[in-house]
């Protein structure tokens, strides 16, 4: 009968052999055991491999008559264009002075840019553009860490480019964070679209009161008159 000391010495020998193997395995790079090798290794077809559970015996079946392609042409072109502005001050200004929309201005597109913006833009921008999105608020109350963006129909954004808006996003700007890989190039330019209503809000009722009182004014002199 063993005592409960050599027992003891026994398994802490045996442990530490098993931690000394696994320290000293050759292949550093080695996933170990392997709990479920079809995880690891696919029974699936590759593209160009026969296959014998199709009739023509191919793997990369051409899809079946009448398929619609899903994608659109002119959009994958936008895509896949190349961003030709530099993350710098001299790309930026050029962006600035003559990026231009290769989209046509449609309801379309103003809806999904709405879509968007409030999926990935109204947390700090706001409902309506004005700065005041759930996370600046809670961020206020707080302290502002200078994270509370200007409002789009400010004097300081009212007037900025299609273009300044699209960089703003590919690259961001100041505390706002790139958008360039959460969204593609003819989401960006959707966005821009609606973003171009939010810096129009309070324009036109401005206009309008203009034209109120220039009304009143010319009502006013033909009562004059
Ligand atoms: C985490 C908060 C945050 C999010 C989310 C965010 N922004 Fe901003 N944004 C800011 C801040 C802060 C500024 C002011 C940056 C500065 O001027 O230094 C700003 C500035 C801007 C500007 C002005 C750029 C310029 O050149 O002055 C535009 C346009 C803009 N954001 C668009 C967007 C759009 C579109 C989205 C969504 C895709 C978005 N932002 C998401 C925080 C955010």
């Amino acid at each position: 009968m063993k005592s409960f000391k050599q027992i003891a010495l026994i398994g802490c020998s045996a442990l530490l052999s098993l931690g000394l193997t696994s320290c000293f395995q050759s292949d550093p790079n080695s996933p170990g055991y392997e709990y479920m090798p079809d995880m690891y290794y696919s029974p699936a077809y590759k593209p160009g491999e026969p296959n014998p559970n199709y009739e023509n015996g191919i793997t990369n079946q051409v899809p079946v008559e009448g398929t619609v392609a899903h994608t659109d042409e002119a959009l994958d072109k936008i895509n896949f264009a190349p961003f030709p502005y530099e993350d710098t001050p001299e790309g930026r200004e050029a962006a600035i002075a003559e990026l231009k929309s290769p989209l046509e201005r449609n309801s379309f597109h103003l809806d999904e840019g709405k879509r968007l913006y409030d999926v990935y833009c109204i947390a700090c921008h706001g409902k309506e553009g004005k700065g005041d999105g759930s996370v600046v608020k809670i961020l206020l109350e707080k302290d502002n860490y200078g994270l509370q963006p200007p409002a789009y129909n400010s004097d300081q954004l009212k007037g900025i480019s299609e273009g300044q808006i699209y960089y703003a996003m590919q690259y961001g700007k100041g505390n706002m964070g790139s958008y360039a890989s959460q969204t593609n190039a003819v989401e960006r330019w959707q966005i821009v679209q609606y973003v171009q209503t939010l810096q129009q809000l309070g324009a036109e009722e401005a206009e309008e009161t203009d034209a109120e009182t220039t009304e009143v004014a010319s009502s006013d002199s033909t009562v004059a008159n």
